[in-house]
């Protein structure tokens, strides 16, 4: 049976709205995941969902065992990962409550423990110039214009450290980038499963303005979290059509090797 993995952040975290079976914690040489991953089963596919924050939101975005996360879906052999993440928008178009297909990528982050391949004997150098699988992007995007919710089918997501939130002039840097919208935890997550063959695609949802974009304004943890909440269903029902149909388009993600080992 096809099984189908989803990391859900800030306020998205009970994501799956199917028939659930049950918790399972799945320990990993790379130590605990933030969370048991809660399992729901559909005729046609077993639905792994993983907080990436952990139970009542404990770890922070620099707190996250990504690699951990990221294993854990690989042990139970996903073949994909849908990622929804709560993001600032950046794109003075953007408005709360958008949901956006992210297309592309900045990593900002300085974190350790980003890749599997540190230990192999070999030097590994991953392609990222198809940063999101295209076949989980497509299918989607073909789930929400079904469900009749609008998605905004392309944006750059620029990765932070965090834990803060970003000053008026960093956001506007970013910007000039060509960064659309600002998250914690899109790195390495992206990256970890890219190395293992996992398709992984991402909707980001705005929930607030980033830094500055609204003058004098400030940003509140739990603004970011209340709107994240308000946009749940929009998420589940968009989630709920995705594994209703089973057919996807081929795609590149599994052969990420090919070509990525420098040769001796
Ligand atoms: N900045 C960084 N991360 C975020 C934001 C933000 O404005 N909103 C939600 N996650």
């Amino acid at each position: 049976m096809k099984k189908i993995g989803i990391i859900g952040g800030s306020g998205l975290e009970n994501i799956a709205g199917l028939s659930f079976c049950g918790e399972e914690y799945i320990h990993t040489p790379y130590g605990d995941p933030s969370d048991k991953y809660k399992v729901y089963k559909s005729s046609d596919a077993e639905i792994y969902a993983l907080s990436r924050h952990g139970n009542d939101h404990r770890f922070a975005p620099h707190q996250i065992n990504y690699k951990a996360n990221i294993y854990g879906f690989h042990q139970v052999q996903v073949s994909e990962i849908l990622s929804f993440s709560a993001v600032g928008g950046i794109n003075f178009n953007y408005k709360n409550g958008d949901l956006v297909l992210t297309d592309d990528a900045i990593d900002n982050t300085n974190r350790s423990d980003i890749t599997f391949y540190d230990k192999t004997g070999s030097v590994i150098h991953i392609d990222m110039s198809i940063p999101f699988c295209p076949s989980v992007r497509a299918k989607l995007k073909e789930s929400a214009a079904l469900c009749g919710i609008d998605l905004i089918d392309k944006g750059t997501y620029i990765c932070t450290n965090g834990p803060r939130f970003e000053t008026p002039a960093e956001i506007k840097m970013y910007r000039i980038w060509g960064a659309d919208m600002v998250g914690m935890t899109l790195f390495p997550e992206l990256t970890l499963s890219k190395e293992l063959g996992i398709c992984y695609a991402n909707i980001s949802l705005i929930t607030n303005a980033a830094s500055g974009v609204e003058e004098n304004r400030k940003l509140t943890s739990d603004e970011v979290i209340e709107e994240a909440k308000r946009n749940t269903l929009k998420i589940t029902k968009i989630i709920e059509q995705y594994i209703k149909y089973d057919k996807r388009e081929s795609c590149e993600c599994k052969n990420i090797l090919q070509g990525a080992a420098v040769s001796k």
